[in-house]
């Protein structure tokens, strides 16, 4: 190894790089929205709910204050609630789940198809029951679920299909947008997502009025005016500063998911042939790889490896929901989810991110080749 390759340091993902990028426009829109003193609501979370909107190919977007809270309101805005059952996957993060619990209804866990990593609609057949209510796939690391497949069972049952769209920014799923094939589609934007705010944020993007009525009173406390309060709802609302600089940011997600997507592809090329299991092909849908994610049985010994070159690494997720601690209470042990099981037990999450360098990425990849076979 030559020492300018021993220096080379690569992040799982480089926030500030980015930020680097994009400073005078984000700066100028933090600027006008500490000027104009309109901090929460007002045109800056309008602006921001119509580019957003459009951007998804859906009538109407409601901000909120984060992407769980974009699940739980639009689970109650449909009345969903105790002694409902929502299908959703194991295998993602622990938030999915928990906007379930939180509305008093009940999480029923089905299991992931082990190409795709995402909800199997086989097993999900096997888990509709007449108390079930909602399908809620994750489109997890960016790529769309098989939403065919979970349309079918949901037209068949008249179950609401919500999309967990919180990796999916800007993906495709038979040339459609992430998030506005079902009910309504559910975004985080968490600083390191294809599109993050400055904090917590989130959207819902959805075609149905009514829908989106209810969630953009929730969101403020049930407020129809002012002071006139028609439910109990939340202060889940989007600041107008996070909207601002959104709204900076919006314009160059495309670009920075084809960026993702070039990445991924050199990945692909660049480790074929080792022991690692790449991400599966796209068969009809675009991801926007929030995340490149490799299969390992060896997985301790790579992230170590990797650190010692100067490589970050991650495990989205190691731990299935169903065994969660804070899951104990639904007495689903080791064996419940075998696929989801053993892809905690093998995922390893490789460094991805727009402005990566492709030096940055060989480097990845010299280091990979002389850990795995
Ligand atoms: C799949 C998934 N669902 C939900 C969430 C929750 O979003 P937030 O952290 O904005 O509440 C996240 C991200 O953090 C996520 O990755």
């Amino acid at each position: 190894m030559t020492s300018a390759q021993h220096d080379i340091q690569v992040p799982l993902v480089d926030l500030a790089a980015q930020h680097q990028k994009l400073a005078p426009e984000i700066e100028t829109a933090i600027a006008r929205v500490v000027s104009s003193s309109r901090f929460i609501g007002g045109p800056e979370v309008q602006r921001f709910e119509t580019d957003f909107a459009a951007y998804c190919e859906c009538r109407y977007a409601v901000g909120v204050a984060s992407g769980t809270a974009a699940i739980e309101l639009t689970l109650r805005a449909l009345d969903i609630g105790p002694g409902d059952e929502i299908i959703t996957t194991p295998f993602t993060f622990f938030a999915t789940a928990e906007a379930i619990i939180q509305t008093g209804a009940t999480v029923v866990f089905a299991d992931i198809d082990p190409i795709t990593y995402n909800l199997d609609p086989m097993a999900v057949q096997r888990a509709v029951t007449p108390r079930t209510r909602a399908l809620l796939p994750v489109h997890l690391y960016g790529r769309p679920a098989d939403l065919d497949g979970l349309h079918a069972i949901a037209d068949g049952h008249d179950l609401a299909l919500i999309e967990d769209a919180a990796q999916a920014h800007g993906a495709r799923y038979h040339g459609q947008r992430a998030g506005s094939l079902g009910a309504a589609g559910c975004f985080s934007f968490f600083p390191s997502k294809n599109l993050g705010a400055l904090g917590d944020a989130g959207a819902i993007v959805t075609n149905d009025e009514t829908l989106a009525a209810r969630v953009r009173s929730l969101r403020d406390h049930g407020r129809t005016s002012k002071y006139l309060h028609q439910e109990v709802g939340f202060g889940h609302r989007l600041d107008a500063l996070h909207a601002a600089v959104l709204s900076a940011k919006l314009p160059h997600l495309d670009r920075n998911n084809a960026r993702r997507r070039e990445l991924a592809a050199r990945y692909n090329e660049l480790l074929a042939g080792t022991d690692l299991v790449l991400p599966a092909g796209d068969n009809g849908t675009e991801s926007v790889y929030h995340l490149y994610v490799v299969r390992t049985p060896q997985r301790a010994a790579i992230i170590d490896g990797l650190k010692a070159a100067g490589v970050e690494s991650g495990v989205h997720y190691p731990v299935p929901l169903h065994l969660q601690p804070a899951l104990r209470a639904m007495h689903l042990g080791h064996g419940t989810f075998p696929v989801s099981e053993a892809a905690a037990d093998t995922v390893l999450s490789l460094p991805l991110y727009p402005e990566m360098t492709e030096a940055q990425q060989d480097h990845v990849v010299a280091a990979l080749r002389r850990l795995v076979g």
